[in-house]
């Protein structure tokens, strides 16, 4: 989703020599194919966005895979890079790696200090080992080539379908658009639907990290949150997405499944202080997410 939301960026600015594989055409886990493409491509500039990458029931269900394979990804990909001729390199980490309780909205200065949320720990961990090597490297090197940047929640085209691993919003398009069609008189829903989140859109992730390469950082600290600064409740978020979808039928919550952390608002002052600011509502996101959605269920994905 968001090296898709990066690439439409980069084309829409007429960049003429953006170099992209997917998974099947170059393995990230593998160090021999890693280290053959920045031979071979010598890219100038990186923007890691490939990972294993999922909502609450993945990540519970599979930590092993989480932790190993984006170790595996960030440890080649960051290596090759430090010893190629790359000038800046994007990672992204990710806002689980707050601590529980962390004070909102959540400062960089926050990050380390803390107990991790038990569902998403094994993801976490390799994201701060992400964010760590990034500034290991630059500390090192005396240089601001590799920057860690911390998305929240984030949204958009190409984001994963599978109610089986995607992340809450896509999920809740799926199951309102699925009620709609069958007839349903009401959705049951995970938790009290009281915790609040705050959601990016990729295109605003992408706009952020565009920034980020042009800009003097000489003197910026990293890592760099990425937000919008505004969050909402889940139980609000449902009812934004009922009324894009047009779903009639009543909303129903299961509070006997876990809500995960009560907020995650993130303080993106140091990404505004370059100029940055989100140009995608949520409201507008969700509307062109469904459109997206509707034409990929069409198609039969
Ligand atoms: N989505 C969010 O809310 C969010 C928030 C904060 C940070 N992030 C971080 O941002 C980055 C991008 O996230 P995203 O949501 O855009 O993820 P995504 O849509 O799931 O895309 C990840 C991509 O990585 C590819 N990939 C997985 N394993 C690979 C491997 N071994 N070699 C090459 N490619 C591989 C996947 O291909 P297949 O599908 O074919 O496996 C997929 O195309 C990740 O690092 C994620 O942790 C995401």
């Amino acid at each position: 989703m968001i090296g898709s939301a990066m690439v439409r960026l980069l084309k829409e600015k007429n960049f003429q020599n953006v170099v992209v594989r997917s998974h099947s055409a170059l393995d990230l886990t593998r160090e021999e194919q890693v280290e053959h493409f920045f031979e071979s491509e010598n890219p100038d500039y990186v923007i890691l966005a490939a990972g294993k990458v999922g909502g609450i029931l993945a990540n519970s269900r599979f930590p092993a895979d989480f932790i190993e394979t984006n170790l595996k990804i960030q440890t080649n990909v960051l290596s090759a890079a430090r010893r190629s001729n790359t000038k800046r390199l994007i990672y992204f980490g990710s806002s689980c790696m707050y601590p529980i309780g962390a004070r909102q909205p959540m400062g960089e200065k926050d990050l380390f200090n803390g107990q991790l949320e038990q569902t998403s720990i094994a993801y976490a961990v390799s994201k701060i080992a992400g964010v760590q090597t990034c500034l290991a490297f630059n500390s090192q090197e005396g240089e601001h080539r590799f920057i860690p940047v911390i998305p929240n929640s984030t949204y958009g085209e190409y984001d994963d379908l599978d109610p089986e691993s995607g992340h809450v919003l896509s999920s809740l398009v799926r199951r309102f658009h699925e009620a709609k069609l069958s007839g349903a008189s009401a959705v049951l829903l995970w938790g009290s639907g009281q915790p609040r989140r705050e959601f990016i859109n990729g295109n605003d992730v992408a706009s952020a990290c565009f920034l980020l390469l042009q800009s003097d950082l000489s003197s910026f600290d990293f890592p760099i949150n990425l937000g919008t600064g505004e969050d909402v409740s889940i139980a609000e978020l449902a009812v934004m997405i009922r009324e894009v979808v047009g779903y009639r039928g009543e909303i129903e919550w299961d509070a006997n499944k876990p809500d995960g952390v009560m907020q995650k608002l993130l303080d993106a002052s140091r990404i505004r202080s370059l100029g940055w600011e989100p140009q995608v509502t949520l409201d507008n996101g969700i509307r062109k997410f469904y459109d997206w959605f509707l034409k990929e269920v069409q198609t039969g994905s």
